[in-house]
């Protein structure tokens, strides 16, 4: 096959990492008799900086005209803290998420064996916890309107909107999901006091005949942030609204000990879109030293979600593997290990696919 990828480092550690990920594409392509064309385009801080657009259109043209997006990070400190800045990178991630029609981002949060010690929570309790968060991402509090400040400047308000079609499909998602997996679904929501959510629980709820084998508890968020922690194997599929989803997938990757090694995809109408879940990472930019894992199983995602290649997808999880289980990894999860380069474990790993 040939595949034409949209290469969208961003910013941060993003460039590094996401060289590493094509290294393992490139690989995958070699032993699999594959073609793949690359098309490289600016999201985030590097876009302001050059054209004055966290997502310009041209970026939008590249995405729509491929088959798959790999994407790494965004995000500058020189904007965080700037009250005054206009254009913020985040506004480029929402933007492309929206006009990509990318309204589910699904977050499967795996336990390593090897990083079980990394986790904050008790190996009992983490090890062998396997869950997938599926995130409605274009829809509720951060894209409703009306947004905004009152004249005087003294009331802010957000807007929280769903309609039935928004909720429809990502539920319908989440139970897919469930079956193919243990047939478990949490439909996480806040209906003791929000309308969206009882809107959701109703959907939700109607569509269950659909999928009478599919086991559907609702659950209250606060409920289930704390049973994330405290119960986490309790989960299989969980699917939310996005600024719950936004909250909770964040909780669920670190109880792994895990952040640097977890991918994701963002499906919807357009083009899909395949990142590490961490974020740009500034202080570690150009040093040599980020965990390019996260985003080389983002390569591996995208094999087996927007090419449907299971083994290609499988052969980057096994080269995976075998760096973890031969510590030919980078210092955030080196331990007493002797620490290796960004550079080193995606050359490691490209090695590996091509043995
Ligand atoms: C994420 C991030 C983004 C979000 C930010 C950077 C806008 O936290 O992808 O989870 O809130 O969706
Ligand atoms: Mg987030």
């Amino acid at each position: 096959m040939i595949f034409n990828i949209a290469k969208l480092p961003g910013d941060g550690i993003g460039p590094e990492i996401v060289e590493q990920a094509v290294k393992a594409i490139d690989a995958v392509c070699v032993k699999f008799g594959h073609k793949v064309n690359y098309t490289s385009a600016l999201v985030g801080a590097c876009a302001i900086d050059a054209t004055g657009e966290p997502y310009p259109a041209e970026t939008h043209k590249v995405c729509m005209e491929s088959d798959a997006v790999l994407f790494g990070a965004i995000g500058d400190p020189r904007f965080d803290n700037n009250p005054n800045a206009k254009v913020r990178p985040e506004q480029g991630l929402l933007k492309m998420r929206k006009e990509l029609g990318l309204y589910a981002n699904i977050r499967p949060v795996t336990t390593f064996a090897e990083l079980a010690h990394k986790s904050p929570l008790r190996i009992d309790l983490v090890e062998g916890a396997d869950l997938v968060c599926i995130r409605e991402l274009t829809g509720g509090l951060y894209f409703g309107r009306p947004q905004g400040r009152s004249e005087d400047g003294n009331t802010a308000y957000d807007t929280c909107v769903y309609n039935r079609d928004e909720i429809t499909r990502i539920c319908k998602l989440g139970f897919e999901y469930a079956m193919a997996r243990r047939k478990q679904l949490t439909v996480v929501d806040k209906a003791n006091v929000l309308a969206t959510s009882r809107l959701w629980r109703e959907v939700a709820k109607e569509m269950e005949k659909d999928y009478p084998e599919v086991k559907v508890e609702y659950m209250f968020v606060d409920n289930a942030a704390m049973k994330l922690v405290t119960q986490p194997k309790y989960f299989d599929v969980m699917v939310t609204e996005n600024m719950f989803g936004d909250i909770l997938t964040d909780e669920a990757s670190v109880i792994t000990g895990s952040l640097g090694l977890l991918p994701s995809a963002s499906i919807g109408v357009h083009t899909s879109l395949f990142e590490p879940i961490h974020g740009s990472y500034p202080q570690a930019a150009g040093k040599n030293i980020a965990n390019p894992i996260a985003t080389i199983l983002s390569a591996a995602m995208m094999f087996e979600y927007a090419f449907k290649l299971y083994d290609e997808g499988k052969a980057i999880r096994n080269a995976v593997a075998e760096s973890l289980k031969q510590g030919i990894v980078t210092e955030d999860i080196a331990g007493d290990g002797q620490p290796y380069g960004t550079d080193q474990v995606g050359d490691f790993i490209k090695q590996q696919i091509l043995k």
